[in-house]
């Protein structure tokens, strides 16, 4: 067990490496239990730093032996690495050391995945393998040779020479400690090739294990397009001969960038028509992309140390929005973006676990790898676009990449590019990144003599440690529609700086409808009084994609607010304009399936314990219920109608047009359901051919309460697959009365395909039962004890996946006397677990306090 009362880390505490690497040669002797690796680093003294002794990070490492310059040593060992003297100029450290990989179950540093050698190292995991300074602003050469009778043995760079039981490789470019990765195994590859601009060829494979050799085109395809996006976009191209992706079964997060040596969770490579859905495909072209993008934005300008982390992970996943927007369809993406990012950004800013995109201090780092880090630091990256303009932005980012080649940067070095590629003063913008929290925008308005004037006003509310904040600037992107619906003053662009700001617009015949925040221009929360009868407008006439979505919506929650409050009945304003959107036909399908979905019941939590009041969990998902019974009954015939307009009929491709025409299909089918009983979902389930149709079919029995002998058919088709089961596994939740989600989660847990080993396996089941709130929040408290005794028992073997699923219980203040009490216990009751990890302390204390 750790130390039981961890210190932070502070940003402000930051001092330069006092030795810097220039190459590192790393020998691995592989064996399950015993791999010995043998290091032989080239250290010089950092110029500028005092001396000092040598510190290498270190952790569950069985020391052989250590040489500096050739003479055995005999260095202070503790649990944290390795302390001895060191020549006050360049010399040589060796070691030899011990792990045991089979042994590693928090699949951080060295780990066997179903017999096979993988490695993860970012953040803090390479010490985990050797003794080295294990911190992002050394950045050192690795040459690595390894040796063991697997058939394909890789690292990261260039394949240098192999022979019988041994492969070498070596790769030029300097990087941090955190992007190196081994992978060895029994293998295959899906092999491609691609050729840069300059004309480098470049021999792209997909690793996966014997059988799963017809689940990579789509993958290749998508890396095939980031490659050739980054080089017309940013101007970027790759810089190995080799570009090798390896999917692995238990990953504790998606993917990771090591150079030249991707890492995949398989459920975000591997695909087929018949075991992903098309929400499945996107995702994994986004995630192809996202990481193959780190290769500039994170790999050859990396971060200096871990407080800096959104600077690769907010840009890249901005970059990677760029290119699915690019792909597939902008407004889609965007709208499906702001979805997640108040489902989870939102919700994190809102509660204990609020943090600045740029943290100041931290305990565990594997605790922000966060939606505030990634989501919003994109956001981030998005206003700076909006303020600088396109050709700025491309301008600022250019300098940003040939001023910062090599080095390990920080926020500053970023901001500093755009300050002087545009001569913008980004002082008040850095706000952003130090202050956390959602500001929320209060607008009003006037109008007279042909002037109309918005009236914002901005706060954000205290955050933990923060009780204070300061105006920021915010680009609120505005256009104005006349009262016959055509667009008066098309989008522009108001900067906000101020606490209290008006903008006016002249020359207007007539009081237009402002149209406010287009395309989500600043992530933050908008007031402003309304009705139901100008959201409809907007609904219909906006020109903005977004913000035409955004009306929908707004009818959609205020409609539900009134159920939930009062049992209203549902607001008949917004039955008719969700109908007149649906029958359209000039829409994209896929925006019509967005506008039909509601507001999920999270969101309505939050919004309800934002307006100071105490969100019933039932009573949330009662009041949903009885919209979609409404809503199946109100457009019963405009919803057959759809249904069968939306039938694909062509061959399966998962592209935007088809799965555009899916999800509206499959978002009618669901209320459909709601009146036949499942007929026409069952005829679906039969007729299925691939995973999306399948699945949707599947989830609609199970809500109606028919989805029993599917749902063992299912079982018996798929058991082979896994990535299909977790699917099996989620949806029984995600589907099950919430009277019974706990319980169909627990039976679950108990199935013996149930496993604490496999990352993909616990999240299918516990974050789907974290994903349904009146199943979670049940007042009996089945729900919390449930997760406590998983965590509990997961915790020991892999806290940062543990730890990462503890946000569940983040919300727990916006409920009711009597389930704080019950979640209070549970959290005290995991915390005085023997073998909680530092990961889960951190994470528990932080929501309890
Ligand atoms: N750096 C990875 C990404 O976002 C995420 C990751 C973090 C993966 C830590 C593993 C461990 O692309
Ligand atoms: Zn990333």
């Amino acid at each position: 067990m750790k130390d039981a009362s961890p210190q932070p880390v502070y940003l402000a505490d930051y001092t330069p490496p006092p030795f810097l690497v220039d190459a590192v040669h790393l020998t691995f002797r592989l064996h399950p239990e015993k791999t010995r690796v043998l290091s032989r680093i080239e250290f010089r003294p950092t110029p500028g730093v005092p001396a000092s002794r040598l510190f290498l990070h270190g952790e569950n490492l069985h020391l052989i032996d250590a040489k500096i310059d050739g003479t055995a040593i005999t260095p202070e060992i503790t649990d944290e690495g390795l302390t001895t003297d060191a020549p006050d100029a360049p010399f040589t450290f060796e070691a030899e050391v011990e792990i045991d990989p089979a042994a590693n179950t928090a699949l951080e540093g060295l780990y066997l995945s179903n017999g096979m050698f993988c490695t993860q190292c970012e953040a803090e995991g390479f010490r985990k393998i050797t003794y080295y300074p294990d911190r992002p602003d050394v950045m050192g050469v690795f040459t690595v040779r390894i040796e063991g009778d697997q058939p394909v043995m890789l690292s990261n760079g260039n394949p240098v020479a192999r022979g019988d039981g041994w492969a070498e490789w070596h790769d030029p470019w300097p990087k941090p400690a955190y992007l190196f990765a081994l992978v060895a195994g029994d293998l295959v590859a899906q092999s491609d090739r691609f050729t840069t601009r300059s004309g480098r060829e470049v021999d792209l494979n997909i690793w996966v294990r014997p059988g799963d050799e017809d689940k990579c085109a789509f993958g290749m395809a998508a890396l095939r397009k980031s490659m050739t996006w980054d080089e017309e976009v940013y101007g970027r191209e790759y810089d190995l001969d080799i570009f090798n992706i390896v999917a692995v079964d238990d990953f504790n997060m998606g993917a990771m960038e090591n150079k030249g040596l991707n890492i995949f969770n398989s459920s975000c490579v591997l695909s087929t028509s018949e075991t992903a859905t098309d929400d499945n495909f996107e995702r994994i072209e986004a995630i192809i992309a996202h990481e193959y993008f780190h290769n500039w934005t994170g790999n050859r300008i990396t971060c200096r140390d871990w407080f800096q982390l959104c600077l690769k992970e907010g840009l890249t996943v901005f970059r990677d929005a760029e290119f699915t927007a690019d792909m597939r369809s902008a407004p889609v993406k965007r709208i499906s973006d702001v979805i997640a990012l108040r489902a989870r950004q939102f919700r994190e800013d809102a509660g204990p676990l609020a943090h600045p995109v740029r943290p100041e201090s931290f305990i565990e780092i594997n605790n922000f790898y966060t939606a505030t880090v990634y989501e919003k630091g994109a956001e981030l990256i998005g206003m700076l676009k909006r303020l600088v303009g396109d050709e700025g932005y491309a301008r600022a980012v250019d300098l940003y990449f040939t001023r910062h080649d090599g080095q390990a940067c920080t926020i500053e070095d970023w901001l500093a590019a755009f300050e002087d590629a545009t001569g913008r003063d980004l002082a008040q913008f850095k706000r952003w990144y130090s202050e956390a929290g959602t500001p929320r925008l209060r607008v009003t308005e006037s109008f007279n003599n042909s002037t109309y004037t918005l009236h914002f006003e901005q706060e954000t509310p205290p955050t933990p440690g923060q009780p204070e904040k300061h105006p920021r600037v915010i680009p609120i992107a505005v256009g104005l529609l006349g009262p016959n619906g055509d667009e008066v003053v098309p989008t522009r662009v108001l900067e906000m700086t101020g606490t209290r700001q008006s903008f006016s617009f002249d020359g207007l015949a007539a009081r237009p409808v402002p149209s406010i925040l287009r395309d989500f221009s600043a992530p933050v929360i908008v007031e402003r009084e309304t009705t139901n009868a100008e959201r409809a407008f907007l609904l219909a006439h906006d020109t903005d994609p977004f913000n035409k979505w955004e009306a929908g919506r707004a009818l959609a929650r205020e409609t539900l607010l009134a159920m939930i409050r009062d049992g209203a009945a549902p607001d008949p304003a917004y039955l008719d304009a969700v109908h007149t959107m649906l029958r359209d036909d000039t829409l994209d399908p896929a925006f019509r399936a967005l506008a039909l979905g509601l507001p999920g019941e999270d969101e309505l939590a939050q919004t309800l314990f934002g307006l100071g009041e105490t969100p019933d969990p039932q009573a949330i998902w009662e009041a949903r219920e009885a919209l979609d019974i409404t809503r199946a009954d109100a457009m019963q015939g405009t919803l057959d109608a759809l249904y069968a307009a939306h039938q694909v009929t062509a061959p399966y491709r998962p592209d935007p047009d088809q799965a555009g025409a899916r999800a509206l299909a499959n978002a009618v089918l669901g209320l459909i359901t709601r009146r036949d009983g499942g007929a026409r979902a069952l005829a679906q389930y039969d007729a299925a051919d691939n995973m999306t149709l399948q699945l949707a079919a599947l989830g609609c029995l199970l809500r109606a309460g028919k989805g029993a002998d599917v749902s063992d058919a299912f079982y018996r088709q798929w058991r082979h697959d896994r990535l299909v089961l977790d699917k099996w596994f989620g949806l029984q939740i995600l589907s099950a009365d919430p009277a019974e989600a706990a319980e169909t989660a627990a039976r679950l847990t108990e199935h013996p395909d149930f496993t604490l080993r496999n990352p993909n396996r616990f999240r299918a089941v516990l974050g789907a039962l974290a994903a349904v709130p009146a199943g979670f929040h049940h007042a009996s408290g089945r729900g919390y004890r449930l997760m406590a005794d998983m965590l509990i028992a997961l915790d020991p073997l892999n806290p940062q996946t543990a730890a990462r699923m503890c946000a569940a219980f983040e919300t727990w203040r916006r409920y009711d006397p009597a389930r704080q009490e019950m979640i209070r216990t549970q959290i005290d009751r995991i915390l005085a677990a023997p073998g909680a990890s530092r990961d889960t302390i951190e994470m528990l204390g932080r929501i309890r306090d």
